[in-house]
């Protein structure tokens, strides 16, 4: 892990009922977690006032999209001012599966994320590439548009989670993450400022589970994880929170 405070994602994606949520839930505010993490879960929306209001205030709350601006005629669109309202901390803005299942684009997940920043909410903002852009060496290339978008880095945290390991069970291995994650963090320097490429905690997804993270939370630049499948056991997912280093 490096400098910044580790910082751990749970996001449960379309998964779950208000029985299974409500055993999950139960299950976090009994789990020991280090104190020197931020954890955050990402419920699917309809539950999110039921996870407010039954999980512990130790682990914060976001949600997995939000519209691009104010609320009003957008039907089926949520407000960052609602989740704010109903107590979302942050908003996961970019997964793999908005990109490319949904069709979401760099320009308007820029957007988007934008928007969120200005209203205050932080952003966990996921960039990642498909596998033939990575055996094609396209990795690196295609991991920052995103980015350019941002007006503003405090409260960003950037997720690297490569598409070919999503839901696989194949995770990159520590050296793989580490590579990227020194790269994200030279891209910011050259293009923000070294500041931030220091602050800006940069997290890992993809196939994370109990048994590879503390390998994972090793690498020095590795501060954190997103964690998908492996988030909806809490047991294991205070595994993953612990992996701090
Ligand atoms: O956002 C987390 C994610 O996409 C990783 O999912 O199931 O491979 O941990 P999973």
């Amino acid at each position: 892990a490096g400098s910044g405070k580790f910082f751990v994602g749970g996001n449960w994606k379309c998964n779950g009922t208000k029985e299974s949520i409500s055993k999950l839930v139960s299950d976090l505010n009994g789990a020991k977690l280090e104190p020197d993490v931020d954890v955050v879960v990402a419920p699917p929306f309809v539950y999110i006032d039921q996870v407010k209001n039954s999980l512990t205030d130790r682990i914060e709350i976001a949600a997995q999209n939000s519209w691009i601006g104010k609320g009003g005629a957008f039907t089926g669109e949520i407000s960052v001012e609602q989740l704010k309202d109903i107590g979302c901390k942050w908003v996961v803005l970019g997964h793999s599966e908005r990109r490319h299942v949904i069709g979401e684009d760099d320009q308007f997940i820029g957007k988007k994320a934008a928007y969120a920043l200005s209203e205050g909410l932080g952003v966990i903002a996921c960039i990642g590439e498909l596998l033939n852009e990575r055996e094609e060496g396209k990795n690196f290339r295609c991991l920052f548009s995103t980015n350019e978008g941002f007006c503003s880095w405090d409260n960003v945290v950037i997720a690297y989670e490569p598409v070919w390991a999503i839901g696989t069970g194949k995770v990159a291995s520590p050296q793989q993450a580490q590579e990227v994650h020194v790269a994200v963090r030279d891209w910011l320097r050259k293009n923000v400022s070294a500041e931030v490429a220091s602050k800006t905690r940069v997290i890992y997804g993809g196939s994370v589970n109990g048994g590879n993270c503390a390998e994972l939370a090793k690498q020095e630049d590795i501060d954190g994880f997103l964690v998908g499948g492996a988030s909806l056991k809490g047991p294991e997912f205070a595994t993953i929170v612990n992996s701090v280093t």
